[in-house]
């Protein structure tokens, strides 16, 4: 398949970097996953939009404008005739250099973007997921779409050892988000979730979230919600560009609402539904 680089296109293995790499070598770098269906990016903007605000935040300066790297985004989905639903990962570090945690003088951005076909997944968007509570002990400034996961690889990684699709990340008992995904609660027709603070990474799937409640009339609370209050909550749902709209029908052993997917969970898969095709 052919790969976006810089801002060439070339085929995917003749892709290679130096070992010297900052990205390997000090996570110095930022990415964006950016969702597919038949052929067509979803909430392209606001990627585009999060992946430039991350480059500023740690000094990165793609060498193109925000046009530019639509307008490449879209060559790649040509050259490669996707049709399918899948997905482009996209990631950008501070280039090769030798070794020095001081920035290069002389180093441009390291950029490539490569799709992949990824089906939704129908089974758990019916049914629901079980999720697992996790301490949060990242650094404070997660709206960065860093590159450095180890955190949330390792939540994940304990996530599935323990039977479970995500971990709901809680600072001191307030809960910030998921190892890869936005969390909600629902409780008395009102949906909850963390502020877009520091704290989390601002979601193009929960700015989706925001427009559809305010479509449907439904209150959004931006407060964040402790552990504790879910074991009182009516409904839970988690949000990503890989994950859609998902109910949460656990959270360690506690069962939540009736442990089915809630109501407005399925107003708001409909709506995404909707504004996906
Ligand atoms: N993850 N919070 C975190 C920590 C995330 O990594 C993600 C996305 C989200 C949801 O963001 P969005 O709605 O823009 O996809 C929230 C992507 C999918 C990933 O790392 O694969």
């Amino acid at each position: 398949s052919t790969i976006l680089t810089q801002s060439e296109f070339v085929d995917k293995d003749s892709l290679s970097y130096p070992f010297e790499e900052r990205g390997l070598q000090f996570g110095d770098g930022i990415y964006e996953v950016i969702r597919i269906y038949k052929g067509e990016y979803y909430l392209l903007t606001e990627h585009v939009d999060r992946l430039y605000r991350s480059a500023e935040a740690i000094k990165i300066k793609i060498p193109y404008n925000k046009e530019k790297m639509t307008d490449l985004l879209h060559q790649l989905m040509k050259k490669n005739n996707m049709e399918n639903d899948g997905k482009v990962y996209m990631q950008i570090t501070r280039g090769s250099a030798p070794r020095d945690h001081i920035f290069p003088q002389e180093v441009t951005p390291n950029i490539y973007a490569y799709l992949q076909d990824l089906p939704r997944n129908e089974k758990i968007l019916e049914n629901g997921v079980k999720t697992i509570s996790q301490r949060d002990v990242r650094w404070e400034n997660c709206y960065i779409k860093s590159l450095n996961l180890l955190p949330n690889v390792l939540a994940k990684q304990t996530a599935k050892e323990n039977n479970c699709y995500e971990a709901i990340l809680h600072r001191d008992g307030v809960v910030t988000e998921c190892s890869s995904s936005n969390i909600y609660l629902v409780k008395d027709g009102k949906v909850y979730t963390h502020p877009a603070t520091n704290n989390i990474l601002h979601g193009c799937v929960r700015m989706a979230v925001e427009r559809f409640l305010k479509e449907e009339n439904i209150p959004l609370i931006e407060e964040a919600f402790h552990i504790e209050d879910i074991q009182h909550a009516d409904e839970m749902f988690l949000s990503s560009s890989t994950s859609e709209v998902l109910p949460v029908i656990q959270l360690d052993n506690v069962v939540i609402g009736n442990g089915e997917p809630g109501e407005i969970t399925r107003t708001l898969q409909k709506a995404y539904e909707q504004d996906a095709k």
